[in-house]
């Protein structure tokens, strides 16, 4: 089969960690990611300002190729993904309704503590998803676990400390029979290990970056997205088997440093583009 050619978009650095579920179950797709670092972060901005800023790189990942959009950030998909469907001429997926499906496989009890931006949160697009699946659910915003996962404190006590006030507020009033905790942020796959430690003990960790990874999948599988082979243009890296390009509208050096603690491995191929509004 030809090789996707798959646009991944956020609003920074925490959209590597979509990119690294795609690269695990698709490894053999070209991937075009653009990451805002410039306007980052997303999740304590506007609906009209998120969703211009979307629909901009939407566009340019197109520009450049893109055949399929991952929205991987969870702020953006809540708030524009219509817009940024309205805006492309590609099939667009986003994180919620994968995640919001795959909690639902997960819970027995039929409740959900879902944490996220205070954008995400406040548009309950993770309730509505999951509403929709009969599911009940307990939306959390918890915007210090953005800048501590940046700072790279992501096994730091300070760090397991905040999770713990916002997790242990979610998981009491009611809420104790939950037993799933949807991730509704990039970043948040990379505090696993400290959520774990955090939540009740029957409570399942489901990660909407590896959730979309296999809405893609099956996509691409099925033939649904339009692929074609993209002509091998010298500078593209490759990870793993996959080829992948990356586009960010700051610093490059930083996002090679940051990057890499997002991706797992180092990143090369790095491009600074200016979008002109
Ligand atoms: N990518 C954002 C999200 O998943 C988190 C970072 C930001 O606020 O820009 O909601």
């Amino acid at each position: 089969m030809p090789r996707p050619v798959i646009g991944v978009f956020d609003s920074g650095f925490g959209g590597l960690t979509v990119l690294k579920g795609l690269l695990e179950v698709i490894p053999d797709a070209e991937y075009l990611y653009f990451g805002d670092t410039a306007r980052l972060p997303y999740g304590s901005k506007s609906v009209e300002t998120v969703a211009r800023y979307a629909c901009e790189a939407a566009r340019f990942l197109e520009q450049q190729g893109a055949e399929l959009l991952v929205i991987a950030c969870n702020t953006a998909t809540a708030l524009a993904l219509e817009q940024i469907r309205a805006a492309a001429s590609v099939k667009v997926l986003g994180v919620i309704e994968p995640g919001a499906q795959r909690a639902a496989a997960a819970s027995r009890s039929r409740r959900v503590v879902v944490i996220g931006t205070e954008a995400t949160i406040s548009s309950h697009a993770y309730q509505k998803a999951l509403a929709a699946l009969q599911i009940e659910s307990l939306e959390k915003a918890c915007p210090l676990l953005v800048p501590l996962v940046e700072e790279g404190w992501v096994e730091h006590a300070v760090t397991e400390q905040v999770a713990k006030l916002y997790l242990g507020e979610a998981f009491s009033d009611g809420f104790g029979s939950a037993d799933v905790l949807l991730l509704g942020c990039t970043h948040y796959p990379l505090l696993k290990p400290i959520l774990h430690r955090v939540v009740p003990e029957n409570v399942r960790l489901v990660d909407s970056a590896e959730s979309v990874a296999l809405a893609v999948q099956n996509l691409v599988s099925a033939g649904t997205a339009e692929v074609s082979r993209l002509s091998k243009a010298p500078q593209q890296e490759r990870i793993g088997a996959a080829h992948a390009r990356f586009f960010v509208t700051d610093s490059v050096e930083k996002f090679r440093r940051l990057g890499a603690r997002f991706l797992g491995q180092e990143i090369r191929d790095i491009t600074h583009v200016d979008l002109k509004e």
